[in-house]
Order: structure tokens, then sequence, then C-alpha cells
């Protein structure tokens, strides 16, 4: 596994990816209208969108090993990505292509973007987690604030865990 900072190219696999983790993975903690609100959030304009905003720092976990040398990656398979908005100190997304779960991808990823946030002059991190995923970030340090809510661009919103970790 090679992790590198995601690029445009990479957004047709990262909606992808994005919409078969949620569904493959949250049936047990939200109700078919929930992922359904959830899903229309990663479509490919949205995940263009985070692209773009200069604050967030995307990176994907890639199943070939080139050495870091970002001209030879267009063939890669991404198997996680995640991302962190470097103004407001938020993991914004972890997401694990479900052919990939449990073998170490979210766990790097998320270790990759505590380095960077703390390269980053941040001292503590927050994120909203899905309700599936608590126990997950809970593994990895990160504490329970509240209960909050996901709220998508139409304003519909589901459900979820507000956490905190001091690097
Ligand atoms: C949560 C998620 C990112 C984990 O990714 P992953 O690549 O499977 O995680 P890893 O393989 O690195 O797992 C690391 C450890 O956490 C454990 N773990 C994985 N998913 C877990 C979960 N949902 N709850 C509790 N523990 C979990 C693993 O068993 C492993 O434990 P170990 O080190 O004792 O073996 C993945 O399940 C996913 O994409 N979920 C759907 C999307 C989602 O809810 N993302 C969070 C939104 S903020």
């Amino acid at each position: 596994m090679h992790i590198r900072e995601a690029k445009y190219s990479d957004i047709q696999q990262v909606a992808d990816l994005a919409q078969l983790s949620i569904q493959s993975a949250c049936e047990s903690s939200y109700s078919f209208d929930q992922i359904k609100i959830w899903l229309d959030m990663f479509s490919e304009d949205i995940i263009e969108e985070i692209f773009e905003d200069e604050n967030n720092l995307i990176l994907v976990a890639v199943n070939q090993d080139n050495g870091g040398d970002d001209e030879a990656d267009s063939d890669d398979e991404i198997l996680s990505f995640g991302y962190l908005n470097l103004e407001t100190a938020e993991i914004k997304g972890l997401y694990t292509h479900p052919d990939y779960t449990n073998q170490g991808c979210g766990a790097t990823l998320l270790e990759f973007l505590e380095t960077r946030a703390t390269d980053n002059g941040i001292l503590e991190l927050f994120l909203d987690s899905s309700l599936n995923a608590v126990d997950f970030y809970k593994n990895f340090g990160y504490k329970e604030i509240s209960s909050s809510e996901f709220v998508m661009p139409n304003g519909q919103s589901i459900p979820s865990v507000r956490m905190s970790k001091r690097l």
C-alpha cells in the first residue's frame, strides 16, 4: 500500500469508492432513507468541490507501490481515501473500499492525516463520526464530545457523533 495526495484524475474513483463504502458499511446504523441522504453528499460534483477547496488535504491509499513517483500512478487502484480541512482542524471523511476493509488502510490513512495536521500546527483534531465508525475512532484515541449531525448541502441531515483528539 502506498499513500499519496489525491489528484483531479482520482475524482471518479473516489466518488465511486465513497458510494460503495457508505452502502456496505453503514446499513447497520442508518435507515435506507438516511443512507440515501448521505450518498447524495458524495456525488461526483460534490467530490469535485471538495477537491477544489484549497483548505482540504486529501490523501488516498493505493495498491501500487511506485516509490512515490507521482507521474507513474495513473493506473492506481484507490483502496481508501480520507481528507482533512486544515482551516477547521477537522477530519472530514475517511472511507475504505468494501473489498479492502480490515486490512489497515483506514488506520494508515488516519495516521498520515494526523501527521499532516501536526505538520500544519494543528494541536487538536475534530471530526463528526458516522455512528458505525465511533468505535474505530475510539481505538485511535478520539473521545466523544456530543451527539451531532452531518448536514448535507441541501439542508438534510443524519445523526453523527462529534469527537476530538489532542495530537
Ligand atoms: C471506518 C472505516 C474507514 C475503517 O476502515 P478500514 O480500512 O477497514 O480500517 P482498518 O482496517 O485500518 O482498521 C483498523 C482497526 O480498526 C478496526 N475497525 C475497522 N472498522 C471498524 C469499525 N467500524 N468499528 C470498530 N473498529 C473498526 C479494525 O478491526 C482494526 O482493528 P485491529 O487493528 O485491532 O485489527 C471503514 O469501515 C469505512 O469506510 N466505513 C464506512 C465509511 C465511514 O463510516 N467512514 C467514517 C465516516 S467519518
